[in-house]
């Protein structure tokens, strides 16, 4: 299969009172392409080209959240653990609709290999979808995360970083290192970065760990890869007789400070591993 790189095919979609313009091309039915606009049903990801449609499938439609177990809740949002498997359509929906926001990856079809976990805020109306990441059940790379995508109505919210932070509470429940599947998008690399570089910093500040690589690898659930090229990236690592030497820099601890001042004013979220009501699947 020749991948070309294709030009964006719909328009505009509809999705639960939000109008998004799509970034990239999706595999959509070709006569979508002729659509205005793409009715998208929050719940179960169906599609539509006429509103009529869409409207008699609404009346319809009896999913209020994403088809799986609930693993994690608290007072803003909930996780819904999905097997690729046994909801194939749904899967494959949420395949498509993130297709349209991710450049270069290219899973639409195949989606038994992989475990979804949806993020969801909720309300009266049931549990609106806010992003996921995909996670293969077995990454022979180590992987936990494959895609990860917050949808552009929601993002730069701070959902993200829920996103990834959930990521890792699942590695550190299953006991192994993890990292997101390689190549990351600019906006996933941005993603990653100011996660690690927050969660490293957070304890090295308060003292909670003994700065080295290994523990701070153990502690995050990150790779000691991962830990290090962060160090680097922040110039924090010094070579000291024969060691390398971790330091906080200033540099580091004012932008750290900036960054607790503005999660001040718009709100620490954070998940709170009590709540993940969650064993490794065997
Ligand atoms: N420009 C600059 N920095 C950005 C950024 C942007 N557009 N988006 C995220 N960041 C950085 C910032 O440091 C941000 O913290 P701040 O808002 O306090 O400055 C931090 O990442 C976390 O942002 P957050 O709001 O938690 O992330 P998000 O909900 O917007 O989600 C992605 C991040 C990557 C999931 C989202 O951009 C996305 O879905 N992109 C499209 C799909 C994609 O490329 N996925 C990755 C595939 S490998
Ligand atoms: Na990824």
């Amino acid at each position: 299969q020749t991948e070309i790189s294709r030009v964006r095919n719909l328009e505009r979609i509809q999705m639960g009172g939000h109008e998004i313009e799509p970034w990239y091309f999706s595999p959509y039915p070709a006569e979508f392409a002729d659509a205005e606009l793409v009715y998208v049903c929050e719940f179960c990801l169906g599609y539509f080209g006429e509103e009529r449609q869409f409207v008699r499938h609404r009346a319809k439609c009896t999913l209020l959240h994403p088809p799986g177990n609930e693993i994690y809740r608290d007072d803003y949002v909930s996780f819904f653990e999905i097997d690729g498997r046994r909801q194939r359509t749904w899967c494959r929906n949420l395949c498509l609709l993130s297709k349209l926001f991710l450049d270069h990856k290219t899973l639409y079809y195949d989606v038994d290999p992989f475990l979804f976990y949806c993020m969801c805020t909720r309300d009266e109306h049931g549990c609106h979808l806010v992003g996921y990441f995909s996670k293969e059940k077995e990454s022979a790379e180590g992987y936990n995360v494959a895609c990860i995508l917050t949808l552009p109505q929601y993002q730069r919210k701070g959902f993200g970083k829920l996103l990834i932070a959930f990521s890792y509470e699942l590695s550190k429940r299953e006991g192994k290192l993890g990292s997101p599947e390689k190549p990351l998008s600019d906006l996933g690399l941005l993603g990653y970065r100011a996660y690690w570089q927050e969660t490293i910093v957070d304890i090295l500040m308060d003292g909670r760990a003994e700065a080295n690589v290994e523990e701070l690898g153990a502690m995050t659930s990150m790779t000691t890869n991962d830990v290090l090229h962060t160090l680097q990236n922040l110039n924090m690592l010094r070579y000291s007789k024969n060691q390398h030497v971790i330091v906080l820099t200033d540099a580091v601890v004012k932008q750290h400070e900036r960054q607790k001042e503005k999660e001040k004013i718009k709100g620490k979220r954070a998940i709170d591993s009590e709540k993940l009501i969650w064993k490794p699947p065997v």
